[in-house]
């Protein structure tokens, strides 16, 4: 039977549910964004898993032993080339990488007293490019924004391992003249495989979600813990969202808005009548 000229699908009635829950919750500070590379994606920047476009399909060149070697410890230890190479590009501000409607929209949640905190896995630093302060971001898996020798844990400032990177591996100023410098290969301190995730990321954890009444998980598989295990953090009577290409739904989601994380987020502006998110992503073009 055709449907009424008046039917609204179902996904709308749950954005419009949503809005109205944002607009009228008394509260400030009470929504938590758990941010992943799907987030980013329409930035230009691949996610890691998905079939084709990912990052870990695509390492082909670099001849590791599994797609994930290319972010371990141990195999950066022994072939630090591949990383270097993979940072060259995802080095903040290298590629000229924009943030995302995504990532606008969350920063207008701070801008509106709304949002408690991001927790984001993502190394890109957009969310912080967007405008969100860095006191309501959590870089669960680390950031560019400073570096480590792995042998003797001495800080190295960030830009010269930059400079570094960006020159490439032989000569004056290349990482390998950073090693002798430092006395050992100097990383960025993003999270590798079986490194400890910052401070921050457990201080928060146990911190925040007690207050979390809506919890927006965005562009993530949820395929690494302890990252993953965060939507299980909040009360019992907090609202959680999913907004996923892919369905994970054995994390038990009120709302699963499945598809393109921006045309969700472009129709919750809209319903909240927060033009000025819109404006800003065609002002950035
Ligand atoms: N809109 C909505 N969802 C999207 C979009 C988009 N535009 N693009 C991709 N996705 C979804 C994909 O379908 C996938 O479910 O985002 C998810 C991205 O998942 P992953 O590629 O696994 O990325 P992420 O969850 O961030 O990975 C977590 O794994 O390798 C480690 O440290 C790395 O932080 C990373 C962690």
């Amino acid at each position: 039977r055709g449907l009424s000229q008046d039917f609204v699908p179902l996904k709308s009635r749950c954005i419009k549910g949503l809005a109205d829950w944002i607009l009228t919750s008394p509260c400030q500070r009470n929504i938590i964004v758990l941010a992943g590379a799907g987030a980013s994606t329409a930035a230009g920047i691949p996610d890691f898993r998905s079939p084709g476009t990912g990052l870990y399909d695509n390492l082909q060149k670099y001849n590791l032993p599994t797609p994930e070697s290319i972010f371990s410890l141990d195999y950066f230890r022994k072939a630090p080339d591949a990383f270097y190479e993979l940072a060259r590009d995802l080095w903040p501000g290298v590629q000229g990488y924009r943030p995302t409607l995504t990532h606008r929209f969350i920063s207008t949640l701070d801008r509106k007293g709304r949002l408690l905190r991001c927790f984001t896995q993502n190394i890109d630093g957009l969310e912080r490019l967007a405008g969100v302060p860095s006191e309501r971001v959590v870089a669960a898996h680390g950031s560019f924004d400073t570096a480590t020798c792995v042998r003797n844990g001495k800080s190295v400032p960030a830009e010269e391992l930059r400079q570094a990177v960006l020159s490439g591996k032989e000569g004056p100023g290349g990482w390998q003249s950073l090693r002798e410098k430092y006395g050992g290969l100097v990383k960025p301190d993003i999270v590798f495989f079986g490194e400890n995730l910052p401070a921050s990321f457990f201080k928060h954890r146990t911190l925040d979600f007690c207050k979390c009444q809506l919890l927006l998980v965005i562009g993530t598989s949820l395929s690494v813990y302890p990252f993953a295990d965060l939507p299980r953090e909040p009360p019992g009577s907090c609202i959680k969202v999913l907004m996923n290409r892919e369905d994970i739904s054995e994390f038990g989601f009120d709302i699963s808005l499945l598809g393109d994380c921006d045309e969700h987020v472009q129709e919750l502006v809209t319903r909240l009548g927060w033009q000025e998110v819109l404006k800003e992503m065609a002002d950035s073009k």
